[in-house]
This record gives C-alpha cells, sequence and structure tokens, in this order.
C-alpha cells in the first residue's frame, strides 16, 4: 500500500529537478500526477516515463487564466485535486540597487504570483471536495537574504508568509498548507545555470558544497521525501510549517572564521 494511494496530484515545474524527483516519489506511493511545465520536452518525457498514472499539461503557472484552465483540466480528468505542489519558478539575479524592473517582474510573477495563482484557483475545489493539501516549494531564500538575489529572496519569502496566511485560514475546512524549505539541490537550475554558467565552475560547486555544514549540496529526491511527508496523512497534525531541508546552511550563523573549524 502506498502513501497516497488514488490520490490526485498536481505539480507545477514538473519536468525537472526536484518536481520530477517528487512526481517519481508520489507515483510510486500509488498517487496519479499531472505534470505542469512550460518545457513540453521534458514535461512529456516525465509524463511518458511514469505511464498510465501521469499526464502532461502545458501550463505558464504565472498566467492566472491558464492556471485556473489547468486545476479545472485536472478535476475533469481525475474528478477531484488532492495534492497542489506549487514549485515552479524563475528567477532573474542582480543587485537590489541594478535589478531592471522587467527581471524584478519576471521573477515575482512567476515565483510569487505563480504559488497564488496555484492556491486562488485550486483552494476552492477542495473547499467543495471537502478537503486537500498544499506544499509549496520556498527556500531558505525565503528565511535570509543572498547576494544579488533580492527579487527571488522576496518572492519567496512571499511564498512563506502566503502559505501561512492560507494555513490559517483553510485549516478549518480540512485543507493543509505547508512549504519545503530547501538549501542548494544538485537540479538542472542550479547545476547548468546557477553553477554551470558561473565564471569558475569548480570553485563555485565546491564553494556551495562547503557552505552547507553535511559537506555536500542536496539531491532531488531528498527533497521529494519531506514534500511526500507533507503530502501524506504522516504530516496530519501539520499546517503553516516551513520545513527546512538544507544541510544545516541556517543552523549556522555565518560567521566563518572560528578557530575550531
Ligand atoms: N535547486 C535548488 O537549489 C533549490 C533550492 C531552494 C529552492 N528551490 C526551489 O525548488 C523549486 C524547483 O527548482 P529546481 O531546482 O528543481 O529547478 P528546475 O529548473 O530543475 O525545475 C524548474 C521547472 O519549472 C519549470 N518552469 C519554469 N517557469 C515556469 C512557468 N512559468 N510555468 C510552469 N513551469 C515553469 C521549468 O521549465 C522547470 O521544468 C523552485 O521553486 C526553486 O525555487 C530550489
Amino acid at each position: 500500500m502506498g502513501k497516497l494511494d488514488d490520490r490526485i496530484a498536481v505539480i507545477t515545474g514538473g519536468g525537472s529537478g526536484i518536481g520530477e524527483a517528487t512526481a517519481r516519489l508520489l507515483v510510486a506511493e500509488g498517487a496519479q500526477v499531472v505534470i505542469v511545465d512550460i518545457d513540453d520536452k521534458n514535461g512529456r518525457r516525465v509524463a511518458a516515463d511514469l505511464g498510465a498514472r501521469s499526464v502532461f499539461r502545458h501550463t505558464d503557472v504565472s498566467d492566472p487564466a491558464q492556471v485556473e484552465a489547468m486545476v479545472k483540466f485536472s478535476v475533469e480528468r481525475f474528478g477531484r485535486l488532492d495534492v497542489l505542489f506549487n514549485n515552479a519558478f524563475a528567477t532573474r539575479m542582480g543587485p537590489v540597487g541594478e535589478i531592471s524592473i522587467e527581471d524584478w517582474h519576471k521573477t515575482i510573477s512567476v515565483t510569487l504570483s505563480g504559488v497564488f495563482y496555484g492556491m486562488r484557483f485550486a483552494l476552492p475545489q477542495m473547499v467543495a471536495q471537502g478537503g486537500g493539501v498544499i506544499v509549496n516549494t520556498a527556500s531558505i531564500s525565503g528565511l535570509a537574504g543572498d547576494y544579488g538575489a533580492g527579487a527571488y529572496n522576496a518572492a519567496k519569502a512571499g511564498v512563506v508568509n502566503l502559505t501561512r496566511s492560507a494555513a490559517i485560514e483553510y485549516a478549518r475546512k480540512n485543507i493543509r498548507v505547508n512549504a519545503v524549505c530547501p538549501g542548494m539541490v544538485e537540479t538542472p537550475a542550479v547545476l547548468n545555470t546557477f553553477i554551470g554558467q558561473s565564471r569558475n565552475p569548480q570553485k563555485v560547486r565546491k564553494l556551495n558544497e562547503e557552505c552547507h555544514p553535511i559537506g555536500r549540496m542536496g539531491k532531488p529526491e531528498e527533497i521529494a521525501k519531506v514534500v511526500l511527508f507533507l503530502a501524506c496523512d504522516d504530516s496530519s497534525f501539520m499546517t503553516g510549517s516551513m520545513v527546512v531541508a538544507d544541510g544545516g546552511v541556517t543552523a549556522h550563523t555565518g560567521l566563518t572564521g572560528h578557530p575550531l573549524r
């Protein structure tokens, strides 16, 4: 028996990284999943791999009309919507005093508004059907600041508090809303872009490994397990929680000059 037998889950950004690993785990635990992505090639690849328990739906989460249509499609196809994993993101880097207005809006519209739209259109369905679970991907970057990532930091901090608002508003409707806050995870976004496109990928990779007290970055499958926990009944008394999975990064003050280190 799986932890999510016959539950219907929608996963945004399901074509890659944490979303893909979560889709695979949720299906292994008995769920049927709608893979939502703007990357048709990867979204279809994951859905095809998962077979009859999975379907791909092209959706840009920054477009409320598309998100509304995606929720409608999922409910028409499967009859209900038990789990929504709001996980897609986009980010443009730049110091607060330099980032372009366009890059700011791009980051906020996908990474924060996309999460809002998902909840906005899924919650009425979950209320109508008598319950549901929402998991949002926040980040440790929603709990503190990073260099050159002000828009992302603001978007993820927004996800953190929006998660709390929805959690308390819908707690008596049998709907739980939690967020996962990963540290650096070895996904295509990190390996190909953040590290891969840096001036010195080897050095940046090492720095990112070493800033985690555990000595390495996380793996998508390790975050997927946290999402599964939040999505299934094992976390039945949890709502409004930010679950940090970061190899110890946020346990550290950030001061690196300690003599015993
Ligand atoms: N990888 C990390 O280190 C890390 C750390 C903390 C938080 N996160 C968060 O985890 C989540 C997943 O990131 P990942 O590292 O797996 O990235 P990823 O790039 O591997 O996957 C992201 C997916 O989102 C899709 N996507 C982008 N814009 C979209 C849009 N407008 N509509 C629909 N889909 C869209 C992409 O096509 C891609 O398939 C994000 O919310 C990210 O902020 C990642």
